[in-house]
């Protein structure tokens, strides 16, 4: 079995943000498991424990999207779980409704909970969250990745088995 999720890799720039949020944070003497930075993802469904990869890929396969923007704003917190949010984005709405409609036609299991699109920047905080934003850093989403998530010795460890590109844009069968 492989603990399983599909989600959005972040842009280096976006990153940076990020981790200027976690750096003032932790200024501000926040403490608490911050979410290193090739950690860093924003899940758009969560599988769980399953034992194959590839059917999950195959049931994707007929996924298609066009790529889309996606703008850092604000901050806010699931009791100790704290996180940064994006820009309200329908195309993202519609993509992780998409891919959770194709995960249940093939009978793929995952997490019902409702999309509540976020990245995590730390985990059991201690402290308030300081009066600070993020920067409004952007990227434009051009692929969903399968991560295989495992427990390592000093926190978890986020694999990629596999990707689903976004289309090029260009219409096909014409040159
Ligand atoms: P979180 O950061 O809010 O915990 C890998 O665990 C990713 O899947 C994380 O982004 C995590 O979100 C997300 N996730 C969503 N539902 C989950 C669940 N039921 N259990 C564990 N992780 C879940």
């Amino acid at each position: 079995m492989m603990r399983l999720f599909l989600a959005v890799q972040l842009s280096k720039p976006m990153k940076n943000a990020l981790i200027n949020a976690q750096n003032e944070m932790y200024d501000h003497g926040v403490r608490g498991n911050y979410t290193p930075e090739e950690n860093l993802h924003l899940t758009l469904a969560f599988i769980g424990e399953y034992p194959e990869a590839e059917a999950v890929l195959e049931a994707l396969s007929s996924l298609s999207f066009v790529p889309f923007g996606l703008q850092l704003e604000g901050l806010g917190c699931f009791g100790e779980l704290w996180w940064a949010g994006m820009r309200e984005s329908p195309p993202l709405l519609a993509l992780a409704r998409r891919i959770r409609h194709a995960l249940a036609e093939n009978g793929i299991p995952f997490d019902r909970k409702r999309f509540s699109p976020h990245i995590t920047l730390l985990r059991k905080a201690r402290g308030s969250l300081p009066g600070i934003g993020v920067a409004p850093a952007s990227m434009t989403v051009e692929a969903v990745s399968l991560l295989r998530s495992d427990r390592g010795r000093n926190g978890m460890i986020y694999t990629e088995l596999g990707r689903i590109p976004a289309e090029t844009g260009k219409p096909s069968g014409m040159d």
